[in-house]
């Protein structure tokens, strides 16, 4: 009998055969060997659109004026689809609040309408947004479509939001809005602590119509 995947890095890395680095575990070394393998990748989770879209937004990629207040943050990722296909020239609409709280709804201050480079890429710079009454946590709004694909509305997370308490996987359920533990990204800080940044992979997959 041959072993799926799954059982077989199970099994070599309970006998040793094969060794996994501390910050590995089975689950995860058998998620990355799977999608090395066939590409293939779940869609991301849809999360509702909420009531302060606005049609559009410019296409820029600073969403952040140089003298805003407030955390700098990047975010960048890739635009697949679910057989790990890249989408050049996918349309993402985000929109967040600035970093107290406040979306702009006269004009179109953190909102952007970015189109994914040749490589399926893309990236803006903001800060990272505020809390504000209506919602639990912090958030950036994903409406992202592209040619042959389902349009799909979702939201990202921040695994560094003080309502997760350092523990987003037991705490994400704090805001009922949050479809998925997956919307939740981890935080990297870049820079010194004079010009801290913060950064954060989002990388979003369609689902072909
Ligand atoms: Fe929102």
């Amino acid at each position: 009998m041959q072993l799926n995947r799954r059982d077989l890095l199970a099994k070599c890395a309970a006998l040793g055969a094969i060794t996994l680095a501390p910050s590995l575990s089975v689950a995860a070394a058998t998620e990355g060997w799977l999608l090395s393998d066939n590409k293939a990748r779940p869609a991301t989770p849809a999360a509702e659109l909420g009531p302060f879209y606005k049609r559009g937004a410019p296409n820029t990629a600073m969403l952040r004026g140089p003298n805003d207040p407030g955390m700098p943050l990047t975010v960048a990722g890739v635009v697949y689809n679910t057989r790990g296909e890249i989408l050049p020239g996918a349309k993402l609409e985000i929109w967040q609040t600035d970093h107290t709280g406040h979306y702009d709804l006269q004009g179109y201050r953190y909102r952007s309408v970015l189109v994914a480079d040749s490589a399926g890429k893309y990236d803006f710079s903001s800060v990272m947004p505020g809390h504000y009454p209506a919602r639990v946590c912090q958030h950036i709004h994903y409406a992202v479509t592209a040619t042959g694909h389902k349009p799909m509305v979702t939201q990202l997370y921040f695994a560094s939001d003080p309502v997760f308490e350092g523990n987003p996987d037991k705490n994400y359920t704090k805001d009922p809005l949050i479809t998925s533990r997956e919307l939740v990204r981890p935080v990297m800080l870049k820079g010194d602590p004079q010009v801290m940044l913060a950064s954060v992979n989002f990388e979003i997959v369609l689902e072909q119509a």
